[in-house]
């Protein structure tokens, strides 16, 4: 039996998306009695000490803090640790929250590693950059009755769940043509993405195209069938290349196509934090139907009389409420809200769901129990799971087999031989 009511959680990776969103979505759960210990990981000791000393964080979650690995006050920057998160992860008890948060092409190996070690794993997006790989995990994890989540968070954004409930409802009819954007700034080649997100590795399309696609799955259920991505190569700061603008289109199994418009080059002086969003058009008996999304200007015009000096700072500013925010909502320090921190909510709940679904029980009565609660997950399609969402793995196999062969289309294959291979 395990204590269902509260998770040690370890985080491997200590950049970007663990510092604006995991972290203090977790800090506000351990608040709430959810999470107890936090511990991160990093490669070596900057990220951690940076991410320690955070003004807003320390202001929201007084007195909260989190074990770093390596311990940052005793280790020089130079030197780096890439398997100390095998030794932190080997010493957690079993059944607890690893939270993986490493460059693309890492999460394969250190999900498993959690996954052999006993931990439920929560993933950022996207799961694995083979379909395969996902299979894999899944399988893993259902022999083991854990859980395995990705983070998929404009899952949780409530436009796209209204979207969902009307679509469904056939309240649009069917989709026919779409096209998405989601262009990241331009101050992001300067960031540690110039040592990963590079023409080996990934490319933009796989890094953030990926969640529209999910999300035109999750609104509508249809399956991509067909991918091609055409890529520019583009030099990084440190003279490294990535494919740092990228145009992708993804056909369905009803025909319908759907444009992905990615790069890393929205303006630094531009008012957003990137350029987003969404429009599908879909088609009834006798009208068309529409459905536009703007993800990025969510209604708020700021114009400040002062800025800090960061890139990306801007005196005028359209700040999004909806991803995530740390707010005053009573009570000690401040909270986050938006669909950043309920996605990162409903994972860990997810996890609780499966251990309080097997709290009376014990040995392979309690595997039983747990696996059947996956399934109930796995089904509800809410929560992005390896079984639920690996036409994302398929979607991004594909993608990066096109985009480093000039374009070519490449076909998913579903069911049994499940894979991909170029159109005839
Ligand atoms: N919109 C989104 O869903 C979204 C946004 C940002 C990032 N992400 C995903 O999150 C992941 C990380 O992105 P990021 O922006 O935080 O990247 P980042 O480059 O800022 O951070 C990567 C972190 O991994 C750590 N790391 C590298 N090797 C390690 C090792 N061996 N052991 C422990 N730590 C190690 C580094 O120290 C660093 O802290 C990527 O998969 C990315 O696709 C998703």
């Amino acid at each position: 039996m395990n204590d269902a009511t509260s998770y040690e959680v370890t985080i491997v990776g200590g950049g970007m998306i663990t510092e604006m969103q995991i972290l203090p979505s977790l800090y506000h759960l351990q608040r709430l009695g959810l999470i107890n210990k936090i511990n991160i990981c990093a490669l070596n000791a900057a990220p951690l000490r940076s991410l320690a000393n955070i003004q807003i964080l320390r202001t929201a979650f007084p007195g909260q803090s989190f074990t770093a690995y390596p311990d940052y006050t005793s280790v020089s920057d130079q030197e780096t640790f890439p398997d100390l998160y095998r030794q932190v992860i080997s010493g957690m008890p079993p059944r607890q929250i690893v939270f993986i948060a490493l460059p693309d092409h890492m999460h394969n190996q250190a999900v498993l590693f959690a996954l052999n070690h006993d931990q439920h794993v929560l993933c950022v997006k996207p799961l694995t950059l083979k379909h395969k790989e996902a299979v894999s995990i899944g399988e893993l994890a259902h022999e083991k009755g854990l859980f395995v989540g990705v983070e998929y968070h404009k899952r949780f954004d409530d436009r796209v769940g209204m979207a969902r409930l009307k679509y469904r409802a056939g309240e649009f009819g069917e989709f026919r043509l779409g096209y998405a954007t989601l262009v990241e700034p331009w101050w992001y080649r300067d960031s540690n993405f110039q040592n990963w997100c590079i023409s080996e590795n990934s490319d933009m399309f796989t890094y953030i195209g990926c969640h529209y696609v999910d999300q035109v799955h999750l609104i509508t259920g249809l399956l991509p069938v067909q991918v091609s991505v055409y890529g520019t190569e583009e030099d990084y700061p440190n003279g490294r290349k990535g494919y740092l603008w990228t145009n992708a289109r993804v056909i369905w199994e009803n025909g319908a196509s759907l444009a992905v418009l990615n790069g890393m080059g929205y303006p630094n002086v531009g008012p957003g934090g990137n350029s987003q969003g969404i429009w599908l058009f879909t088609q009834g008996k006798t009208d068309g139907g529409l459905m536009f999304h703007d993800d990025q200007y969510r209604g708020v015009k700021h114009a400040y009389i002062s800025k800090g000096e960061d890139a990306g700072e801007t005196f005028y500013n359209e700040p999004s409420p909806d991803y995530f925010k740390l707010v005053e909502r009573g009570g000690d320090g401040l909270t986050p809200v938006g669909y950043g921190y309920r996605s990162i909510e409903g994972l860990v709940q997810a996890v609780r769901r499966v251990e309080k679904a097997a709290e009376q029980a014990t040995g392979q009565q309690a595997l039983i129990k747990r696996r059947r609660q996956i399934e109930t997950i796995d089904k509800e399609g809410i929560i992005a799971t390896p079984s639920n969402s690996s036409f994302n793995e398929l979607v991004v196999e594909a993608g990066r087999l096109s985009i480093v062969n000039s374009a070519r289309e490449v076909i998913i294959q579903y069911g049994k031989s499940a894979g991909v291979r170029f159109r005839e």
